[in-house]
């Protein structure tokens, strides 16, 4: 018998923190956190910090000692740290890009989910957590009307687009493609969307092996909706010059103005020749749970796939994007292996199978709350009021003589400011070319000031500001307030550039 040599050390005992340390600090930071919400309608969207201050601070604060810290002070100064320098897209104020205040059950639920720690990739690492996704899909699939066989939650829109543009891939080329690689099939494989699809499918087309050139963007009506009459040509064009059709991607509310395709009609080509119909939903697919919009997403329910993203339009804390599908054997068809170390059994419902992630976190709890705690009604009516708030900031806007107004799709509002002495110049194209820079400028300034934060599109060549709300913080009084700060921000350019 070999003998046991040496006993090791104990372990060294600071990572655990002595709970009622831990109770202490949990405390003092949910308090600080409740203390951050108040005061966000009244402080600035963002401090006016630049780069090369936060990096100073952070040389202060650098990990890269031997001994570490005490988390209470450690935890304070950092907390200090975020609230003093971020942004806040929980502000009343911020409608960039498409990205949500958080649900305070949310920001709750995340802690809740790192303590529980669930692996969600296998059934026996996390049997409840596992069931609390598999309801949630279902949840978000019947709040929308669409009905999903199977899904899987995500990080976000990307990964969940990724997830459906895969499947497609796999759907139409089979095993052997999974084995041999794209190369050994005899065909030229082709996409079709809109022209305002979202950079995601051209990062898809490229990690699949595709080629970016073998998207086909298809051309727009004056919303911005894709044209199915050009859709069906460029489907005929690439048969006949012995291309393979795959895919086409309908967009549900385009990250640009929020126009939602004609999906029936779409849904109605893909059936005519055979295609996988995918839609980006990441922004406005939950809108198809109103009732008063089911007409204008009529054939979301016939896609094969859906990607939607819960950390926009259900308010979820950044990260939570779905991918649904019709089909779930379309997923395991495309990401199931099993691979000897794995004990689990497989008629129990083991996420790593659908999906390409392999650990997974507890997204879904923070969804799945939500969902508890406001209810189907309640985050319908969160949707409804931030597209009535859209529309009221259009009109509020248009009935000022500096403003034009250029569209309002879902909770999306783009518009410009023009100085009154250019209004009879509007269309030349020296003015356009001024009013581009003059509101990229406004923009620019705003984000900077903390007073709002907006992004942009470029809409036919015209440099517009844009609004999405998708912020349940914002009120009738923060709209009221656009028009007097940009004037008075833009007639200040305006001067310093005329000077
Ligand atoms: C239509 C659309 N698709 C995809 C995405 C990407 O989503 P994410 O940023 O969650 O990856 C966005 C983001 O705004 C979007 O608006």
């Amino acid at each position: 018998m070999t003998p046991v040599k040496q006993k090791p050390a104990a372990r060294i005992d600071k990572v655990n923190i002595p709970s009622d340390t831990f109770r202490e600090l949990g405390h003092a930071l949910v308090d600080q956190i409740a203390g951050l919400f108040e005061r966000l309608p009244t402080a600035p969207v963002t401090a006016a910090t630049n780069d090369e201050k936060i990096r100073e601070m952070l040389q202060a604060l650098n990990p890269a000692s031997d001994n570490g810290q005490d988390a209470g002070p450690l935890l304070e100064k950092t907390t200090r740290l975020l609230f003093d320098h971020s942004l806040f897209n929980g502000h009343p104020k911020f409608w960039g890009y498409i990205t949500s205040s958080p649900t305070p059950i949310g920001v709750l639920a995340d802690m809740l989910a790192a303590a529980v720690n669930p692996n969600v990739g296998a059934y026996v690492l996390s049997p409840v957590a596992t069931e609390i996704e598999k309801q949630t899909i279902d949840w978000i699939g019947r709040f929308m009307g669409y009905p999903a066989g199977g899904g899987l939650l995500v990080s976000g829109g990307n990964m969940a687009n990724y997830v459906g543009f895969l499947a497609a891939l796999r759907a139409a080329t089979g095993t052997e493609a999974r084995e041999k690689g794209l190369r050994n099939i005899d065909a030229n494989l082709v996409v079709y969307c809109s022209s305002e699809t979202h950079t995601w499918v051209q990062k898809a087309a490229d990690l699949y092996g595709l080629g970016t050139d073998n998207i086909r963007w298809i051309g727009t009506d004056a919303k911005k909706r894709m044209n199915p009459v050009l859709l069906e040509e460029e489907i005929q064009a690439d048969k006949a010059a012995g291309n393979q059709p795959f895919l086409v991607i309908g967009t549900a509310g385009s990250v640009g103005v929020g126009a939602v395709d004609p999906l029936d009609d779409l849904a109605a080509l893909c059936e005519k020749y055979g295609l996988w119909f995918h839609i980006d939903g990441a922004y406005g697919g939950f809108a198809s749970a109103l009732p008063e919009l089911k007409a204008q997403f009529a054939g979301l329910e016939k896609a094969d796939s859906l990607a939607v993203d819960p950390h926009k339009w259900l308010y979820a804390p950044l990260e939570a994007g779905c991918a649904l599908v019709k089909n779930p054997r379309h997923l395991t068809d495309t990401f199931s292996y099993h691979p000897t170390y794995f004990n689990f059994e497989h008629t129990r419902l083991n996420f790593i199978d659908y999906g390409p992630q392999n650990s997974r976190g507890f997204r879904a709890l923070k969804v799945w709350l939500s969902a508890q705690h406001l209810g189907m009604e309640g985050h319908r009516q969160l949707i409804r009021e931030d597209i009535a708030l859209a529309r009221y900031a259009s009109d509020v806007l248009r009935a000022e003589p500096d403003f034009e107004v250029f569209s309002t799709e879902l909770s999306i509002s783009a518009f410009r400011y023009v100085p009154p002495a250019l209004n009879a110049k509007i269309g030349e194209p020296e003015t356009e070319s001024y009013l581009n820079q003059l509101n990229q400028a406004i923009l620019n300034q705003m984000e900077a000031s903390g007073a709002f934060f907006m992004s942009n599109a470029v809409l036919d060549g015209k440099f517009v500001l844009r609004m999405c709300i998708v912020n349940f913080r914002t009120s009738a009084a923060d709209i009221e307030a656009i028009p007097a700060y940009v004037r008075e921000l833009g007639a200040l350019i305006h001067k310093q550039k005329s000077q």
